[in-house]
């Protein structure tokens, strides 16, 4: 069982975990079959990347992947991941398989050598190949495409068949050097590639026919080689100071990391099964490239495995938007632990999402959403309301016969999900698992026990037995999901410890009773939004405020500051306060009455004691200050542009970065748009050129 080995140089965000988290589920949905298995993961270590990451912190290569190697292994600990080893492509023992496998291939014939025309760049003084080229694909036009592959259309490529290539550190064009490489011949490896996608009856449709489709236009040689140092190094005479193209190594890694921990690793590799897990960006190598390589070299007496199934998710995209470390976008692992919600709540969203079909996308909304609707008020209701109610009524589980159509409604559902999980469709099985619960549920409401324990105390008994028995059954079939809260469970039902043959006796004492999950509020999820949205544009920040005309209706001095005026305002469908220091430049008399312009969705504030829930637009320019105001009606939106829907707050950092400025007219101007309402423009007097709203 193994996920795609993550690069070592970033810590994974949420979409790169999906595979992970994916992988762990099937492992542990595994052990509840019955069957071993060993569950390898690792840091993808090679290549250009980390040596430029290691100079950039003047370390030795191998010691800064390291590290990264124990922060890897401590965010996907935390997010209860369990990996039987976690280990690291540049261990040596991976260095000796990839060698050897190599030198299988090369002894069969499937290597060659040949000159080629590389990219160097002069300036950076290194050749130019994978993530550090970038030109347009010449097979489908995009802009980005990579050294080594388009991530548009998924193609292949070799740095000199990019239009425009640029070098991605330094912007500057190469030149074209010539350089003696080794090549592994797909084209004559592709026969063998295609019988086995054929003979295999496991991979899904979509992943199989993808893969048929580029062996139908026909595989490429493909050059291994690179001019690196970091990396595994090309047994050859003649190439001895050239490496391995990283991924030649790194799906080698599987192996090795399984040989850091385990003395019969081979025999895993030779006769076990293997079930791989992957982002489909991944998909291409793990179809052609590496079983290319297992078949090439299983001429020998070694017969590697090749893989059984493949689970492939598409990307996870966060609100819309694509993860970025630079731009702080979207939550990354290492964030994530920092934060207040459970491992459990984000296995769980994540399995929810994960789709194998269509990209999805990570939103606050839909996380809050699935963690309130389903894991509070679906299965944590019905575990916390029965044992509460046991626990109040009978100390223990009942020593009755449970009512067997319901367990026998929820028994169906579960042996679904389980071959959903089989299917590697982990998203269908946790859909059944909820349906069960939903059934749990709505027996509880209908038996209503809170009556039948002063009526018929019997029936109370095999109504609470039954639930009993059904939170069980749930919880071994969620334990693959959300393995704390089912261990949780166990506990509270009077339990040692998790196990999938515990069995419930008539008359168990109930351990102490816990609430499982909490129910997450707006205000806590508007903060996380906001956390990890990212730098915003001027104009997205502009965007999402929302400007509304407002009358002031009463003023009154901050009890506790004499500065400030508290000012209660009308607009229109709602009324707010805010706190303001508009005292220094104008009295009440000034002020009441007036129509003024409110950002309304300004991040509330307690000032000196008092809430303020907006701000009041003013101009400051040579030492005066005039109001926005405007005749339009109150409650009228005020935009530049054009009117877009405001985000649910924007704090008054993001607002500080903005530029609006009163021009030559007294227009107020943002981004050469004048602000006005849908009748007119917005006003400003006392104010000249130049002055900006603050
Ligand atoms: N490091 C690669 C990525 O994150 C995946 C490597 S998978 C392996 O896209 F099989 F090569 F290890
Ligand atoms: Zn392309």
């Amino acid at each position: 069982m193994t996920p795609s080995l993550p690069y070592v140089n970033s810590i994974p965000h949420l979409g790169n975990a999906v595979c992970v988290v994916s992988a762990d589920v099937f492992n542990r949905f595994l052990k509840k079959e019955g069957c071993e298995s060993r569950f390898i993961c690792g840091t993808d270590e090679h290549g250009t990347r980390t040596e430029i990451e290691a100079k950039k912190r003047k370390m030795d290569p191998d010691k800064y992947c390291e590290q990264m190697n124990q922060k890897f292994k401590d965010v996907f600990d935390f997010i209860g991941v369990e990996f039987d080893h976690f280990g690291r492509t540049n261990n040596p023992v991976n260095h000796e398989i990839t060698q050897s496998i190599f030198k299988d291939l090369y002894d069969k014939g499937y290597i060659f050598d040949k000159e080629l025309t590389l990219l160097y760049c002069e300036k950076c003084k290194m050749y130019l190949a994978d993530s550090y080229v970038e030109g347009t694909c010449p097979h489908c036009g995009a802009e980005d495409a990579k050294g080594d592959q388009c991530d548009n259309c998924s193609k292949f490529l070799e740095p000199v068949e990019l239009i425009h290539p640029k070098c991605k550190i330094c912007g500057s064009v190469p030149v074209v050097k010539r350089d003696m490489h080794i090549f592994l011949d797909l084209k004559k490896l592709q026969p063998k590639v295609k019988k086995w996608l054929l003979s295999n009856k496991n991979l899904k449709d979509d992943v199989k026919n993808f893969s048929l489709g580029w062996i139908k236009e026909g595989l490429h040689p493909r050059c291994i080689s690179r001019n690196l140092k970091y990396g595994v190094k090309v047994p050859l005479k003649g190439f001895e100071d050239k490496v391995f193209y990283v991924w030649f190594d790194a799906p080698i890694g599987y192996f090795g990391a399984t040989a850091e921990k385990y003395k019969d690793w081979k025999s895993w590799w030779q006769s076990a099964q293997h079930y791989e897990f992957m982002g489909k960006d991944n998909v291409p190598f793990h179809t052609i490239f590496f079983p290319a390589m297992l078949l090439g070299s299983n001429e020998n007496d070694n017969k590697w495995v090749l893989p059984t199934n493949i689970g492939v998710n598409q990307n996870l995209n966060y609100e819309g938007k694509k993860f970025s470390k630079s731009h702080k976008r979207g939550i990354f692992l290492d964030d994530f632990m920092k934060l207040d919600i459970k491992a459990d709540v984000l296995r769980y969203y994540i399995i929810s999402v994960r789709s194998l079909h269509k990209d999805t996308e990570f939103s606050w909304d839909a996380f809050l959403g699935k963690n309130n609707n389903e894991l509070v008020a679906n299965y944590g209701n019905l575990v916390y309301r029965t044992l509460v109610f046991m626990s109040k009524n009978f100390g223990c589980v009942p020593d009755v016969a449970v009512d067997k159509s319901v367990v026998d409604e929820v028994s169906e559902k579960l042996s679904a999900a389980d071959k959903f999980y089989w299917d590697l469709d982990f998203k269908e099985a946790l859909k059944l698992i909820m349906e069960a619960s939903s059934i749990a549920n709505q027996y509880f409401q209908h038996s209503a026990p809170w009556d039948l324990v002063k009526t018929d105390k019997d029936k109370c008994s095999v109504v609470l037995r039954t639930c009993s028995e059904v939170i069980l059954m749930l919880s071994k079939a969620l334990w693959p999901i959300i393995p704390s809260a089912s261990e949780s469970v166990f506990k509270q039902l009077g339990f040692d410890k998790f196990d999938f043959s515990a069995k419930i006796k008539g008359g168990q004492k109930l351990g102490k009773v816990k609430v499982l999950f909490k129910k997450f509020d707006e205000s806590m999820i508007d903060k996380y939004r906001d956390k990890f949205s990212g730098d915003l544009s001027e104009e997205d920040i502009f965007n999402s405020m929302d400007l509304r005309v407002a009358k002031i209706v009463d003023v009154k001095v901050h009890p506790d500051a004499k500065k400030l005026f508290i000012v209660d305002l009308d607009v229109g469908a709602y009324k707010k306060t805010i706190v303001s220091g508009l005292r220094e430049h104008f009295s009440v008399d000034d002020l009441l009455g007036k129509k003024i312009i409110l950002f309304s969705n300004l991040e509330p504030a307690k000032i000196r004691g008092v809430k303020s829930e907006g701000m009041l637009l003013a101009a400051c320019g040579s030492g005066k200050l005039g109001l926005l105001g405007s005749d339009d009606k109150i409650g009228e939106r005020v935009y530049a542009k054009s009117c877009s829907t405001p985000a649910k707050s924007v704090s008054y950092d993001n607002f500080s970065k903005l530029e609006i400025l009163v021009d030559k007219d007294g227009n107020v101007v943002f981004c050469s748009h004048i602000l006005k309402t849908s009748r007119g423009k917005i006003k400003v007097s006392g104010v000249g050129k130049g002055a900006k709203v603050c």
